[in-house]
């Protein structure tokens, strides 16, 4: 079944590029841009990897990955940085991907935009000539900062979000102390600038089921992060499952923050079962310690669903998908072609 599940095509939708940071390129990354860390912050790679497997909250883990985020100075830094994740995620079968950046993180420390952006679509660049994965960039605000800033950051993108090289707007960071309502501002401005920008944002993480709403109502986003809190509210799920609203879930994240105890708490089996169409995702790999296919592994292991269960979860992270219908049917053809190969073997050892 680890066999289907590498080889079945996978789109990832909830992905920071910045939590791709993983310990032995961030300690290196430090020293080669004279950036010096926290007295108190680990001292080796083992230690760091120790205190991130015992985040106590989401808060916990931001205060870590703004510290991670200092350390990338030069354009080069950003491409290095996407291009191992694209690489890594390579091998776990990802065919598209739709990755976020905080340039508040950079900004905030005098580093232009335009060197996080030119970085980053460099490495977008190469993964598609070279590993002919496809993305789209989604440029996230931080709502722990003003919506000024928010406002700040989208007339600095102007260009690249009029001529799409920004695909999409999200919203990050802590939760709870920051509803949605702050950042309609932001998210009219942005669609004012391009009415063809796709709009999502983080809620119903730690949120409950009314930030989720909010969302909805009032940024007019298409898509949700995380949203597993959305379970609690079932006009909500009613609605999510008529407008086929993606959920961008992520199993190990969920865990690591303390959200659940357990990747079987997660209320997938009654999104399934309500028809909401959800993506299983890595969030901050480096900091929870798993990719893509670690999060559909862990799902396995305590969901075991069939492979026409599984074959479904992968069409609907497809059609949930931003990209053009002919990489789509593409996609959808390889899953088919995938879903056939391993059937016989996978009912032989059921059986
Ligand atoms: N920034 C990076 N990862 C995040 C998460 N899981 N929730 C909110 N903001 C984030
Ligand atoms: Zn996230």
């Amino acid at each position: 079944m680890e066999c289907f599940l590498r080889e079945l095509p996978k789109c990832e939708h909830h992905l920071h590029l910045e939590g791709t940071l993983e310990p032995d390129l961030l300690f290196p990354l430090a020293s080669r841009n004279n950036i010096q860390l926290p007295d108190n912050f680990p001292k080796t790679v083992e230690e760091l990897n120790k205190r991130y497997s015992q985040f106590a909250d989401l808060q916990d883990f931001l205060d870590f990955y703004y510290i991670g985020t200092n350390v990338l100075v030069q354009e080069d830094d950003f491409f290095d940085l996407a291009w191992a994740y694209f690489q890594r995620a390579k091998s776990d079968g990802l065919w598209h991907c739709e990755v976020f950046f905080d340039p508040q993180s950079h900004t905030e420390r005098g580093i232009d935009l335009d060197v996080v952006v030119k970085g980053f679509q460099r490495a977008c660049d190469k993964a598609q000539s070279e590993l002919g994965i496809t993305t789209q960039l989604i440029m996230c605000l931080l709502r722990h900062l003003p919506s000024q800033s928010g406002l700040a950051t989208i007339e600095s993108a102007r260009e690249h979000i009029a001529n799409g090289t920004i695909h999409a707007l999200g919203l990050d960071s802590a939760e709870k102390p920051f509803p949605p309502q702050l950042f309609c501002d932001c998210y009219s401005r942005v669609k004012e600038i391009n009415p063809s920008i796709q709009l999502t944002a983080h809620a119903g993480e730690e949120g409950d089921a009314d930030f989720v709403t909010n969302s909805l109502n009032l940024l007019n986003v298409t898509r949700i992060d995380h949203g597993i809190n959305s379970v609690h509210d079932d006009i909500l799920i009613k609605r999510l499952s008529d407008n086929q609203t993606l959920l961008t879930v992520c199993p190990l994240s969920n865990v690591k923050l303390q959200v659940v105890k357990d990747v079987s708490e997660l209320p997938l089996q009654k999104l399934l079962d309500a028809n909401v169409p959800f993506s299983l995702n890595s969030d901050d790999p480096a900091y929870f310690g798993g990719y893509i296919l670690d999060n559909y592994v862990a799902v396995h292991t305590r969901f075991g669903w069939s492979i026409d269960t599984w074959a479904q979860v992968a069409v609907n992270a497809i059609n949930g998908s931003w990209c053009h219908q002919d990489r789509k049917d593409e996609i959808l053809r390889e899953i088919a072609n995938v879903v056939e190969k391993h059937r016989p073997i996978i009912e032989k050892i059921s059986a």
